[in-house]
């Protein structure tokens, strides 16, 4: 069996598609993988929250009109290409992800199921090289371009810390986040989202657009990363495709001094980050939604919230909400009752813990 956790991030959101930075950790919601090996050429797979079999075989990866088994089969199909000697084997699937939350359940379960599968067939893969497959199954098998962040974070997490990813080099630090006397709340505004029919890759699509106008000034620049405002204010003159660009380069320069507050302890100073990043992803780069601008706005003016805004890919989910551990239970009560009065809507709100990433499951890490 092996666990893969969910992952939250603090700040630095759609930027690593944009070669910026990114700062996820761990969570202590789980995707579980038990697997077994069989001796033919078939994959039997089990998802206890579809309450589903999917079955098909190592030639095939096809279990048409299900979507759940692609983050499986993506993987397998990731191995498959880069030669790996994969057998047939039986999988079940469980955990406590919520789907669609912006926690990353998919890429959990894409992290949980090349792990499981390393061990099983002693493949001898690095966790780097399943990050990146397991990436590229996202993209190959479930249609999102997405960046390197999910899947490096639940592969890589580490318990109290918090990881800065340059995802240009992907050289990652551990940062300790001091929580001392606060907590992390996620606010559930229950829309789903679906990355693969939302705006994601549109965004994606945008922002190489900025990129390829700013290069035919400046050959040098290879993505947004490099990219400065004055050389969007001097070459993009399309007004959505500057706002676009112009959300990720102020969020990379955020980032940065926001985790030199993390690691000054300037917890005050980090959270009115987290409040601009969401402005920018609201007006900016417009993926945020009614419901996520509502739990945004409820928090705003308490002062025992330092800092909250919509998390992960937008359109949807949770925000992420760094808030005084006194005042949680008032927060998450007044919280709940704004949001039904607002939109008819009733709350799910979580604590999180930081916890360490994918790994085989025993007694000691049960
Ligand atoms: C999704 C993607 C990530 C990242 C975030 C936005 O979670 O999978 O790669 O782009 O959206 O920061």
């Amino acid at each position: 069996m092996v666990k893969s956790p969910g992952r939250i991030n603090l700040i630095g959101e759609h930027t690593d598609y944009n070669n910026g930075f990114v700062l996820p950790a761990a969570i202590d919601k789980f995707i579980l993988v038990a697997i077994q090996k069989r001796d033919d050429d078939e994959i039997h797979l089990y998802s206890n929250e579809f309450k589903e079999t999917a079955a098909t075989t190592l030639q095939n990866l096809t279990t048409p009109g299900k979507q759940w088994p692609v983050y499986i089969l993506g993987v397998v199909d990731q191995l498959q290409k880069a030669r790996h000697k994969v057998g047939g084997f039986n999988l079940i699937v469980d955990g406590d992800v919520p789907i669609g939350a912006g926690m990353s359940s998919s890429a959990a379960v894409e992290c949980a199921s090349i792990f499981a599968l390393n061990e099983l067939f002693d493949l001898g893969i690095y966790k780097m090289d399943m990050v990146k497959m397991a990436q590229k199954a996202e993209h190959e098998f479930a249609r999102v371009m997405c960046g390197i962040m999910d899947q490096f974070a639940s592969m890589f997490g580490k318990e109290g810390m918090v990881i800065n990813l340059d995802c240009e080099t992907l050289k990652y630090e551990y940062v300790p986040i001091d929580l001392n006397g606060l907590t992390i709340l996620l606010f559930d505004s229950g829309v789903k989202h679906s990355l693969a029919s939302s705006e994601y890759n549109v965004r994606r699509q945008q922002c190489e657009t900025g990129v390829n106008l700013v290069q035919k000034g400046e050959p040098q620049v290879k993505s947004l990363r490099n990219v400065t405002m004055p050389m969007l204010e001097k070459y993009v003159k399309d007004e959505l495709i500057f706002k676009r660009c112009k959300y990720v380069v102020e969020e990379i320069a955020r980032l940065q001094i926001a985790c030199e507050d993390l690691k000054n302890g300037a917890m005050q100073a980090f959270g009115k980050k987290m409040f601009a990043t969401h402005e920018g992803l609201k007006n900016l780069y417009e993926v945020s939604c009614t419901e996520l601008d509502v739990l945004v706005d409820a928090v705003k003016n308490n002062p025992d919230v330092l800092g909250a805004r919509l998390m992960g890919g937008g359109f949807g989910g949770c925000t992420i909400n760094l808030v005084k551990e006194a005042a949680a239970e008032e927060i998450i009560k007044q919280t709940t009752e704004k949001y039904k009065q607002q939109t008819g809507k009733d709350l799910t709100t979580y604590r999180v813990a930081i916890k360490n990433g994918t790994a085989v499951l025993d007694e000691n890490n049960y």
